[in-house]
This record gives C-alpha cells, sequence and structure tokens, in this order.
C-alpha cells in the first residue's frame, strides 16, 4: 500500500509542479503582452461596420481608423484598436477601460449624459433593409413585420420606442444575415453598411424613406476634457483641409464586400463558400489565432482552478471533518454561494469593467483571473465530494500510525482523492473550455470570435459555424482521450 500512495502521490506532485509552471509562464505571458501597448491612445470600436470600420484580413480598417490614424500622426501618437461588443463600447470609455470610442457612433442625449463627444464628422441614416421582393414600403408597415437590429444601436432605439419590438443582434451584419436565411423581414441600420451589406448581398434593397437623420462623432470620458480638445482641434483641421472627405469618399467607393456563392449545383457552392469563408483574404488566420486564445485561457485558467478549488475544497472538508478553521470555511461557503449563484458571463465582466476597472491589465489575465475564479468553486465541491467518498478509516488509520491531520490529508486521503474525482475534474475542464467561449463580451478574439468576425465578412452562417465547432469538438475529444489514459494509469499504480 505504501508503494501505491508514494507511485500516486509522485503523480500528483508532477502535476502539481506542472501546474504550478504553467500558470507562472502563462501570466507572465499575458503581462508581457500589456506592457508592450503602453503609452498609446487605446480606441474602442466594433468593427463588422463596413465602412467604417471592418475587417480586411486581420487588420481593422475603415474611415473611422484612418481618421484617428491621421490625428495620431498630427498628434505624434499611437492608437490601438480594441474591437468589442457595441453596447459594451461607452462603458469602456467612462470605466477608463479605453480612451475614446469611434465606432460611427451616433451623437444622442441619452449618451451626452453619460460620455463627451466630439464634434461630429458625418451625418448619417437610420435606413430600412428589406428583401427585394417584400411587400413593406415604408415606416408604416414595419410595425406588422419582424426587425432586426444592432443591440444597442440607435436603429435599436428608434425601433422600441416608435414601432415595436425589434429582435437584436451582436451586429447589423448577423441582422442581415438572420434576414438572408428567412428569419426576419426588415433590418434596420445606418445607411452607409446598409448600402454595403445590399451591394454584398443579392436580392435586397433599402427602403427610399429614411427613418431618422443622424451625426457620428467620437466619445470620451467626461473627465477627460484636454484629450476631448485634442480630438476636436484635430477633426477640425482634418475637415478643413479636406481629409477628412478625401477619407470618406475613398471608401465609400472602393468598399463593396464581395459577393457569395454564385456557383451553381450544391457541390460547386460549398467549394466556393469554402474559399469566400476560409481562404479568402486568409481568414481561416482568425480562427487560428483564436483557437491559440482560447487554448491559452482554458488552460491558465484551469490550472488556476484546480489550485484554488483544492485549497477551498481541502478547507471545507477540514472544517466539516474537525470543526475547525470556522472563519475560513465560511469565506469559502460565501465565496462558492456568490461564484455559482452568478452567470460566468456577468462576473467576467464585473472583473474587466469593474474590479479591473482603472487597471491598465491585460485582456487574457483578466479572462484567465475569471475563468479560474469560476472554476474554482466547482472544483472544490468537486474535491470536497472526493474526500468524503474516501473511507473515514483511512484517516484514521493513518493518524494512528503518528502521522499528524495534515499529513495524513496530504499523503493518504488526496491522492485517493484526486483519483475518485477524476473524471468529474475532466469534465469541469470541459466546460471550461467551451464556457471561455464568451470572451468576444470582453473585445477578446478567441475561437468563437473568431467566426463571428468571419460570418461578419461573409454573411454566411453555416460554414464558419461549424467549423468553430469542429474545433471545439477536436479538442473535448483530445481532452477525453488525455484524461482516460491519466486515469488508467493512476489505475495502475494503485496495484
Ligand atoms: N450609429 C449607430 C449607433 O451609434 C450604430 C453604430 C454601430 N457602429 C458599429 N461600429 N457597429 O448606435
Amino acid at each position: 500500500m505504501s508503494c501505491t500512495i508514494k507511485k500516486r502521490q509522485s503523480v500528483l506532485r508532477n502535476l502539481f509542479c506542472f501546474a504550478v509552471v504553467s500558470l507562472i509562464i502563462m501570466l507572465t505571458v499575458g503581462c508581457e503582452r500589456k506592457a508592450e501597448a503602453k503609452q498609446t491612445l487605446v480606441v474602442a470600436t466594433e468593427a463588422t461596420f463596413p465602412p467604417y470600420e471592418f475587417y480586411r484580413g486581420n487588420e481593422i480598417v475603415g474611415i473611422d481608423m484612418d481618421i484617428l490614424r491621421e490625428i495620431a500622426r498630427r498628434n505624434n501618437l499611437h492608437f490601438q484598436i480594441e474591437d468589442m461588443s457595441f453596447d459594451s463600447l461607452i462603458t469602456a470609455v467612462q470605466t477608463g477601460k479605453v480612451d475614446l470610442v469611434a465606432s460611427g457612433l451616433t451623437v444622442s442625449p441619452d449618451r451626452a449624459r453619460q460620455v463627451a463627444f466630439t464634434r461630429s464628422y458625418a451625418n448619417a441614416r437610420q435606413v430600412v433593409i428589406v428583401p427585394e421582393n417584400s411587400p413593406i414600403t415604408g415606416r408604416e408597415d414595419l410595425r406588422h413585420y419582424r426587425l432586426g437590429v444592432q443591440h444597442g444601436s440607435t436603429g435599436d432605439m428608434y425601433v422600441s420606442e416608435h414601432i415595436g419590438e425589434a429582435e437584436r443582434f451582436t451586429n447589423g451584419a448577423l441582422a442581415v444575415a438572420a434576414m438572408n436565411a428567412g428569419k426576419l423581414d426588415a433590418v434596420v441600420l445606418d445607411n452607409a453598411p446598409a448600402e454595403n451589406h445590399v451591394a454584398g448581398n443579392k436580392g435586397l434593397k433599402i427602403l427610399p424613406e429614411p427613418l431618422v437623420e443622424e451625426e457620428y462623432a467620437m466619445a470620451v470620458s467626461k473627465s477627460r476634457p484636454e484629450l476631448l480638445e485634442m480630438l476636436n482641434k484635430s477633426l477640425a483641421e482634418l475637415e478643413a483641409d479636406g481629409t477628412l472627405a478625401r477619407i470618406t469618399e475613398a471608401y465609400m467607393k472602393d468598399n463593396k464586400p464581395e459577393n457569395t456563392a454564385e456557383a451553381h449545383g450544391a457541390w460547386a457552392r460549398l467549394k466556393e463558400n469554402f474559399h469566400t469563408n476560409f481562404i479568402k483574404n486568409d481568414r481561416w488566420t482568425y480562427l487560428v489565432k483564436g483557437f491559440c486564445v482560447t487554448i491559452e485561457i482554458s488552460a491558465a485558467a484551469a490550472v488556476m482552478g484546480i489550485l484554488l478549488g483544492f485549497l477551498i475544497g481541502v478547507i471545507r472538508s477540514t472544517a466539516d471533518q474537525t470543526g475547525k478553521l470556522r472563519f475560513l470555511n465560511a469565506l469559502c461557503r460565501l465565496y462558492l454561494t456568490v461564484v455559482r449563484g452568478t452567470p460566468v458571463v456577468v462576473q467576467l465582466l464585473i472583473i474587466y469593467f469593474v474590479i479591473f476597472g482603472s487597471v491598465d491589465i491585460s485582456k487574457v489575465l483578466v479572462a484567465i483571473v475569471a475563468f479560474g475564479l469560476n472554476s474554482a468553486a466547482y472544483v472544490a465541491e468537486i474535491v470536497r465530494s472526493g474526500i468524503m467518498s474516501v473511507d473515514p478509516g483511512q484517516m484514521e488509520a493513518g493518524r494512528s500510525l503518528g502521522l499528524g491531520y495534515g499529513t495524513t490529508m496530504r499523503n493518504v486521503i488526496l491522492p485517493q482523492a484526486f483519483k475518485n474525482v477524476l473524471p468529474a475534474l475532466g469534465n469541469e475542464f470541459i466546460v471550461l473550455l467551451k464556457e471561455t467561449s464568451i470572451c468576444g463580451y470582453i473585445a477578446l478574439q478567441d475561437l468563437t470570435k473568431g467566426g463571428d468576425i468571419i460570418r461578419s465578412q461573409t454573411y454566411d452562417a453555416f460554414l464558419p459555424l461549424l467549423a468553430v465547432a469542429l474545433v471545439y469538438l477536436s479538442l473535448v475529444v483530445l481532452l477525453s482521450h488525455l484524461l482516460k489514459k491519466l486515469e488508467i494509469r493512476l489505475k495502475k499504480n494503485e496495484r
């Protein structure tokens, strides 16, 4: 028996060392990435809004980006773009996560209460896109049909106030894709991206009468008057010397997205779609980049979850068994209640915007901490159940051999418990891996977000989603296989 325990212990010890070392490496990588990005103007945008901001290859380009580049050049600054969900943009400036928003953002009194707007640099309109053969002819018809909008946009607000309920999508491109799939009858969107979508999709048109006129401006925090002044001055100069008009014109005429499959026959269409979605413009690189981010976050969070989870699990069981560690136990229970009682996406947003709100910290690190803390709560309960599943006689035997509580726990109970809970722990990793797919909420380009970017460019929901699903599935299959092997190895050691 002592030989078995020693072997198991050494497996555990190796795993533990591996875990600690990888966590340290991953955290350092996360930190370094941020360090490079210092002393720049950080700009938030939502980059599925052509011609104002959109991906070309792996780069975000568009009217807003060229304006920023020009402002940065004239003021001797660097700028760095954060692509995040549209409804997070205002929060991001308010909490100081970014310096400004440049995102085809419409000036509105509601928003002006939260942030300071620069002078406006473009006029826009909310328009209605419908299929060419649609019975909808004007605003009056709209209330009887299924409408799509971008969540949090002024189009969304207009529809809610004047027309009725709409389906809210994370971006306009997805709403258009839903209309193409027959799930919507009309999409309300800003005129420039609307024209772009109509050019890129067969069989769509824009209704002649716009719903409302708007103006675009950049937004900064109200506590940054000096930044506001600099932007206003630069925008005025760009307007006066014709740069603004030149940038806008270049994009308005030059930016027509490619049409998706024109080929005939299912196989030919599939081939062409495959080409458009993955090969063209190296779009597959979104998935590869996203894959690496997903792996990095999941692995580091799993390690953190295990370390913290084991600690909490042991504290909880010790308290249950010996009646000691009352205070720590109460703390742990509070932690478990809060973490298990709230959705992980809410935790991620709180950690990003509130806890690390004013701290300049890498988003990968934020995600690792958020998912690690979340996972720890579940691991803790798994570990506790593992410890409880070990026959109490084992503890008594250890103690009667003269070993202390801690030593018996470490050398006798935990190795057995670990083996018992391995399947449940494996399950937790699988859940964790898939849960990281919400990273896009804090503008992290993980695997899911990589697929989203492709979808927003090609208007094809099927292939990008299928590819993303296949990658997750393969990862989970691989992970299950590795865990199975570990299980077998631990079992062998038993003999
Ligand atoms: N102009 C609209 C608004 O401010 C929509 C802007 C959407 N911009 C974007 N980059 N997705 O609400």
